[in-house]
């Protein structure tokens, strides 16, 4: 079976009540169907105000789901009011995603930044997936993982169809000797076999469709489907 990675962003959502409930009924469906993620690593970029409860609860019910953030600070710790550092998300989490279409868009980050975050993750032993929106936006030679996110697909409910995204992901994956690369942009539970199902494709990264447990369930439940 082809070795997936699965990362939902929950983006600018939920407060720790209802993350924990997520978690409650993330768990429930799985006890109940008695899911196993075999080939799947299930990651969940979630904002900072909740790792450290969702790492609680994860732990507890030890669920197969690893914890994300979705930016970190291109300095590391210090005097940088506001920032968040590598090596403080990494007492919690193991993934951070950087580059994402909303960053670059309302916060201004440029590929420079964007290097300088990626330094600060690696050293901090981050794992990264760092987001383009195209096969011409540079990925960084320490990146992990990438994602290709068209802009135009990300919350519109207009997915990329799965020959093209596969079709810029090899070429990603050639120009800049990356060997992981997912696909993200309206990605639900109906299409996802559709990306996956392309040699290319490694996995994907899931707005929407992560926010509600039930739809995530389903969303690995059919990605697990595919030999
Ligand atoms: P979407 O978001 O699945 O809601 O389109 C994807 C993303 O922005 O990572």
């Amino acid at each position: 079976m082809k070795p997936l990675l699965i990362a939902g962003n929950w983006k600018s959502n939920k407060g720790i009540a209802e993350a924990k409930e997520w978690v409650r009924q993330f768990n429930a469906k799985c006890q109940m169907l008695n899911a196993k993620w075999d080939h799947i690593t299930v990651v969940l970029c979630v904002p900072f105000t909740l790792v450290y409860p969702l790492k609680r609860e994860i732990s507890q019910l030890r669920l197969p789901v690893q914890l994300g953030a979705q930016d970190v600070s291109p300095f590391g710790e210090g005097a940088y009011t506001g920032e968040v550092s590598a090596t403080q998300i990494k007492e919690l989490a193991d993934w951070v995603i950087i580059g994402h279409s909303e960053r670059r868009k309302y916060f201004g980050e440029t590929d420079e930044v964007l290097m300088q975050k990626v330094a600060q993750a690696k050293a901090a032993g981050l794992k990264i997936i760092f987001c383009v929106p195209d096969d011409k936006t540079p990925i960084p030679a320490d990146v992990d993982v990438a994602a290709y996110e068209p802009v135009w697909a990300i919350g519109t409910g207009y997915a990329d169809t799965p020959e093209n995204a596969a079709t810029v992901i090899a070429t990603l994956k050639q120009k800049f000797s990356i060997r992981q690369v997912l696909y993200g942009g309206s990605v639900t539970a109906e299409n996802v076999v559709s990306f996956v199902a392309q040699p290319a494709i490694d996995g994907v990264l899931p707005g929407g469709a992560s926010l509600d447990a039930a739809k995530f369930f389903d969303l690995l439940t059919a990605a697990q489907s595919i030999p």
